[in-house]
């Protein structure tokens, strides 16, 4: 594993765009993953600023995303696909039909965790997956305890994530329960994978995913064993040495 220590969120945004933008270039046609919450917020914004800048074209690009909440649909502003849309498909100008999210709303949440795992098998799997990381060692919606062998599935949320979640919602009470998500073994297979990680409350977690043992009780901990992983951590992240 890489890692990367920056000084502050900003910077880390700034390092993980770059990362991202050479990589598009390079490849024109990159099949990325993404991620949603607060963390690649910024990264997001490096992105966009640079395409209106610099004209990086995501046109030939694909993108396959991490997870969606049940029961939200895409113009719900609370959905991961509007939060996409608004943060970077639209302003990147990636071609609508060449973004993917599984279907919060679909009527058989297992057939469509299946379907999801086919589309993203037919794009030739996620040259560049993009991973935040929640306080529990949350990668996706993958909350401690799944297998490490679990495909894209159906997710019950725990409460400590639909609290730390809670605060993009009214109340707590408004946070779904259920989640389809990528599972580990399908992240594990990115070729590449670029963890960013900002701020004093995921010092204790960082450290024990780098430094700990591989347990299923913290999902994150298996990126220890991914060939390709770059950490880009900020000094709060660092901070339990
Ligand atoms: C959610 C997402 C994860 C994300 C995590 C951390 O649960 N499903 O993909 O990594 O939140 O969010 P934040 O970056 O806001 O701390």
């Amino acid at each position: 594993m890489k890692i990367i220590e920056v000084q502050n969120y900003d910077q880390m945004s700034q390092q993980a765009a770059k990362i991202i933008i050479e990589t598009v270039q390079d490849r024109p046609q990159t099949v990325l993953g993404l991620a949603t919450g607060g963390t690649p917020l910024g990264t997001y914004t490096y992105l966009v600023r640079d395409h209106q800048l610099n004209g990086t074209s995501y046109k030939q690009v694909h993108t396959v995303n991490l997870d969606e909440y049940v029961g939200k649909a895409p113009s719900d502003e609370q959905s991961y696909s509007y939060y996409m849309n608004k943060h970077l498909f639209e302003p990147a100008n990636i071609p609508k039909t060449q973004t993917y999210l599984p279907n919060g709303l679909a009527a058989n949440l297992e057939e469509e965790a299946e379907r999801y795992t086919h589309t993203l098998q037919s794009l030739g799997g996620v040259d560049l997956q993009l991973l935040g990381i929640g306080k529990n060692g949350h990668i996706g919606f993958n909350e401690p305890g799944t297998s490490f062998d679990s495909e894209t599935h159906v997710v019950q949320l725990t409460p400590s994530t639909r609290q730390a979640n809670a605060k993009y919602f009214s109340s707590e009470s408004e946070v779904p329960t259920q989640a389809i998500t990528l599972g580990i073994a399908t992240i594990m297979k990115a070729k590449r994978i670029l963890l960013i990680v900002s701020g004093i409350e995921k010092a204790e977690i960082l450290y024990q995913c780098l430094y700990g043992q591989i347990d299923e009780q913290i999902p994150a901990s298996i990126l220890q064993k991914h060939p390709h992983v770059t950490i880009i951590a900020d000094q709060e992240a660092l901070s339990v040495v």
